[in-house]
């Protein structure tokens, strides 16, 4: 089971027997609510999200529905790529050293912890990677995004911006902070924010870990 669009990208790997719920988005507790069920009743059930199901994903939704209804089902979590690493390799090697993960979804976060988490991580130098950057009713965290990281980096900072990873229609397209909220960005698309020592070497996004390579 799953939402629509991750089960259609994967119907070749699906059973001709197994019975197939999809799903939209915005249901994933109604999901988790049938997953669990299903179980207890039984069957064996996979609950699909893209990526890496612990990363913004499934995998947390289906331990804590199992937690409240006091359900007693064996549940494993399949590791994934999520599309901040598959998208870093994408762009070259921009994630080297700490970075940061930030969905700039509001719908489950305050807008106010949000932007606190990107200032701090501004501030800190980290790399900063933006989940959920914009949908077609969410326009506005990206703009103030862009204006927060303004205030703590470099205008000319590279920025990667990746679209459809693994997918049909990938794009990766590296350019500046200054350009950044330029480029078409939606609900596909994950954003790299370079640090203080990320550069641009023969075409590739890398943001160094400090080794001294000239000799
Ligand atoms: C709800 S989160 C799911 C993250 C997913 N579990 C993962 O580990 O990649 C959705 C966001 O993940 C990012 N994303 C997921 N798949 C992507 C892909 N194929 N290419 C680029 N970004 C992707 C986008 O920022 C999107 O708005």
């Amino acid at each position: 089971m799953g939402y629509t669009t991750y089960i259609d990208l994967i119907r070749p790997l699906i059973k001709p027997t197994a019975e197939v719920i999809t799903g939209r988005m915005g249901e994933e507790i109604e999901r988790a609510k049938i997953a669990v069920k299903k179980a207890l009743d039984n069957k064996r059930v996979a609950v699909i999200s893209s990526g890496d199901a612990g990363v913004y994903g499934m995998a947390g939704p289906v331990l804590e529905v199992a937690e409240a209804e006091g359900v007693n089902v064996p549940i494993e979590i399949i590791p994934g790529v999520t599309a901040a690493t598959a998208g870093a390799a994408k762009l070259g090697a921009p994630i080297m050293v700490d970075f940061a993960v930030i969905s700039l979804s509001d719908i489950l976060t305050p807008w106010s912890e949000i932007e606190k988490r990107l200032k701090a991580a501004a501030e800190s130098d980290f790399v900063i990677i933006l989940y959920n950057p914009q949908s077609r009713t969410r326009q506005e965290p990206i703009v103030k995004a862009y204006q927060i990281l303004l205030e703590y980096r470099d205008a000319d900072t590279p920025v990667g911006i990746m679209q459809n990873v693994g997918r049909q229609g990938e794009k990766a397209v590296i350019t500046t902070l200054r350009e950044m909220i330029k480029h078409e960005i939606d609900m596909t698309t994950t954003i790299i924010v370079g640090n203080s020592k990320t550069k641009i070497i023969g075409g590739k996004m890398v943001t160094s870990r400090g080794y001294d390579v000239a000799t």
